[in-house]
């Protein structure tokens, strides 16, 4: 006798657990907390008090009685994709790769399962938005030879399941997330319930037949319901494909890994044929950069651990009419409008009838604070119309009273930094050093206004 499957809507809030979907959970009272879930099957309640015999699963092991051994990974080929990973893809390892529509994540995955059943590990990519004749066009595209690659047009996940089992793919990519269903939700697909219930069951086979799972989940702009936020928890793998839209340059970044390190990137650029990896970020993203035009500075940023350069730009100029505007791409909104406060109370330099805009050239989004002291630098650059000197290089993180701090891992950048021609960099007065020669002359700077005095010299 098979079990009847039974969803109940549970409440994201309390977790209040009700047999049908209302607006408003009836046991704390929060609006539209309900999600559709599997229903868990009552585990018979023992009547013994003592422990009872354990069900069949896996036993306690030593954990010096396991092997030492690195895990093993399935190499792609793609050189920064292998790396973000942290050198390849796990095998039963469930991977999300999330970001908005159009910035290339289908062509991605369909790179990177071009190159596995190029090297003997059978692939399936199922799609949910786009007919094999389409996939198709895109593959005679790419670089790689996808002609074996197998595809599957369809969105009920047991039998794309199922189809993945029968062929014995090593790998499955589900292009999205957000199309599959499974009928035993009743909610439409990319809801909630959907998205989490399909994620979890291609986890379940993932664990327990041993291919490795690869997910596309969409990125709203609007943040929407069902993208990728809620999956993190269940996948071992979250990368995420940013770029600008009109920029060729892409960005994956790894903001969960447990297989590997956080907050690594891997760079690629949009080509014609498909996503080319850029083995010198730091280069790609000065390419474009005109020395001796006020309002730009260079700092390098620690992205995981690669030390990556890149170029700020900001430009004040006089405001209209109303409230100065400040409008900023790569950097925080509020940490601009801290160092705009800092510069005009402890270096005199006014900014509160300027309209200032700030850009991160290439798309790359500033998330330490070791970037400050290049955005100051760009300011100061910016108000008084002088270029800065074009072989400097600005690091260090700025304080409320205007203070300069020293950066983590200033070796490592300033080693990326000379390998790229800079000979001068700005930095904290403490600025400690492991190496004893530095690769760059240090301009030690204490203060906002010392930088302001040396930048007008
Ligand atoms: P796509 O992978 O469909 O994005 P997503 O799956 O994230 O929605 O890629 C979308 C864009 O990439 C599309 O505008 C066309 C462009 N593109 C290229 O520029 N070169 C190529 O070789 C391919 C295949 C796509
Ligand atoms: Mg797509």
């Amino acid at each position: 006798m098979t079990a009847k499957v039974r969803s109940v809507f549970r409440c994201t809030e309390c977790g209040a657990e009700q047999p049908k979907w209302t607006g408003r959970c009836e046991a704390c009272g929060e609006w539209n907390t309900l999600v559709e879930e599997m229903a868990q099957p009552k585990t018979a309640r023992r009547k013994g008090r003592g422990p009872g015999p354990v069900a069949a699963g896996p036993e306690p092991v030593r954990l010096g009685d396991l092997a030492a051994q690195g895990l093993p990974r399935y190499r792609t080929g793609l050189a920064e994709f292998d790396y973000v990973l942290g050198g390849g893809i796990v095998p039963g390892s469930l991977v999300l790769v999330g970001g908005e529509p159009g910035i290339g994540k289908s062509t991605l995955l369909l790179q990177v399962a071009a190159r596995l059943e190029a090297a003997g590990i059978a692939t399936l990519y199922a799609s949910g938005e786009e007919s094999p004749e389409q996939v198709r066009l895109r593959a005679d595209r790419l670089e790689e030879p996808a002609d074996r690659v197998h595809v599957l047009a369809e969105t009920v996940l047991e039998r794309v399941i199922e189809h993945a089992a029968r062929m014995g793919a090593r790998a499955l990519v589900v292009d999205s997330i957000q199309t599959a269903y499974t009928a035993d939700l009743e909610g439409a697909p990319g809801n909630v319930g959907q998205v989490r219930e399909c994620a979890a069951r291609l986890m379940r086979f993932a664990k327990e037949s041993g291919p490795s799972v690869l997910l596309v989940g969409h990125v709203t702009k609007g943040g929407g319901i069902a993208g990728p936020k809620t999956l993190e928890h269940i996948v071992d793998t979250v990368l995420y494909f940013e770029g600008e839209g009109s920029l060729d340059h892409r960005i994956l970044r790894a903001t969960k890994n447990r297989f590997g390190g956080v907050d690594e990137i891997g760079v690629f650029e949009m080509t014609g044929a498909g996503l080319v990896p850029v083995a010198n970020p730091s280069a790609a993203f000065l390419a474009a950069r005109h020395a001796g035009i006020s309002g730009s500075a260079v700092t390098a940023l620690m992205e995981g651990t690669r030390p990556v350069l890149v170029e700020i730009q900001a430009l004040a100029s006089r405001a209209g009419f109303g409230t100065p505007q400040r409008v900023s791409a790569g950097v925080d909104h509020r940490r601009l409008a801290v160092l705009l406060a800092v510069l005009e109370r402890r270096a005199s330099l006014p900014f509160g009838d300027l309209d200032v805009f700030v850009n991160v050239v290439g798309g790359v989004r500033l998330s330490e604070p070791s970037s400050d002291l290049a955005v100051v630098a760009a300011l100061i650059s910016s108000v008084r119309d002088r270029a800065l000197p074009a072989d400097a290089l600005f690091l260090g993180e700025v304080g409320l009273g205007g203070e300069v701090r020293p950066v983590a891992g200033i070796d490592r950048r300033l080693a990326e930094a000379a390998r790229h021609g800079f000979s001068r960099a700005f930095v904290g007065s403490r600025t400690g050093l492991r190496q004893a020669a530095p690769a760059l002359e240090l301009v030690r700077i204490e203060h906002l206004g010392e930088l302001a005095h040396r930048l007008a010299a």
